[in-house]
């Protein structure tokens, strides 16, 4: 019997340089799509794959990220005195059991292997989830759902991957393909900026207890940074499995501008309340700049 992935480690403390001067004082995990946080996509994705321990590795400003997940009593009796069940619902969903949540700092903004390696002591000896928040999927199946039940088949390492243009493939890790078995890919190797295929690593990973290991040795890597994908890597190496996970489903980068924007406007549609009038806005908006060309 494989051990149940259970925890997951969401590692929320670089710098959002991209969203500056947003980020100067907001943590870039609380900005919203539409009326929701980024950070609440990625606990109810984690929820649905069956999590229970969800482990922030935060930083120095993330105050707003953890007060999140509190109780807001003052507020919540206001509206049950207005009788508003409805956004006392929403509210409800926001919260989070006693333990079931814990913060650890990362010190120095060192790079997403260094912290993950940071939780090492909360994970000890299990597979454990690391989701990025600023990748947002929509999915009828949540993409952690889907990659945990492949991970209950083949076990070993797995990192969600997604096609991708050409000339966007430098700013991702690229999966070197033994094999191609359709959903999952086995990996020979990860690149950085190189093209030995056409598939990218992107936020979602399930990963081995090894690879915290491998991280106790980790050097500084591409961009000065220690690289989560060094230390899967060094899986590749020492012969264990690394596959990666074709899921089913629209990724948004919300870590960049244009994914953010394009992820407001699709989720934007997707809400009933909201569809008809931005629809018409975009229609009205894109006929005026067709006709200004
Ligand atoms: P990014 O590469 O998007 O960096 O990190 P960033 O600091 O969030 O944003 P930019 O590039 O400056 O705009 C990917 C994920 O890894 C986390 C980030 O919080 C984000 O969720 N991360 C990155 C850390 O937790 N620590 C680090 O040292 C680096």
């Amino acid at each position: 019997m494989r051990k149940k992935v259970t925890k997951a480690i969401f590692p929320v403390a670089g710098l959002g340089t991209r969203f500056l001067p947003a980020t100067k004082s907001v943590p870039k995990e609380i900005m919203t799509l539409v009326d929701r946080p980024l950070i609440q996509y990625a606990i109810d994705e984690a929820r649905a794959a069956g999590i229970k321990e969800f482990i922030f590795v935060t930083s120095r400003g993330k105050g707003a990220l953890e007060d999140y997940f509190d109780t807001a009593p003052q507020l919540e009796a206001e509206l049950r005195k207005k009788g508003k069940d409805d956004l006392l619902d929403i509210l409800k969903n926001t919260n989070m059991d006693s333990g079931a949540i814990a913060y650890i700092r990362q010190h120095k903004a060192m790079g997403l292997g260094h912290a993950v390696w940071c939780a090492r002591r909360l994970i000890g000896n299990e597979p454990f989830a690391v989701i990025l928040p600023d990748d947002v999927i929509a999915a009828e199946k949540t993409c952690l759902q889907q990659m945990v039940e492949a991970y209950e088949e083949t076990g070993g390492n797995i990192v969600a991957s997604m096609e991708v243009s050409p000339e966007k493939a430098s700013s991702y890790g690229i999966l070197d393909i033994k094999e191609d078995m359709g959903s999952m890919v086995a990996v020979r190797g990860m690149v950085k900026g190189t093209e030995p295929s056409n598939i990218a690593v992107i936020g979602r990973y399930i990963l081995t207890p090894r690879v915290l290991s491998n991280l106790n040795k980790m050097k500084v890597g591409a961009g000065g940074e220690i690289q989560l994908t060094d230390a899967i890597a060094a899986e590749i190496e020492a012969e264990r499995p690394v596959y990666g996970y074709r899921f089913r489903g629209q990724r948004f980068d919300c870590g960049s501008k244009a994914g953010f924007l394009q992820a407001t406007v699709s989720f934007a549609l997707a809400r009933e309340d909201l569809r008809d009038e931005l629809a018409a806005f975009l229609h009205t908006v894109t006929a005026e700049q067709k006709a200004a060309q």
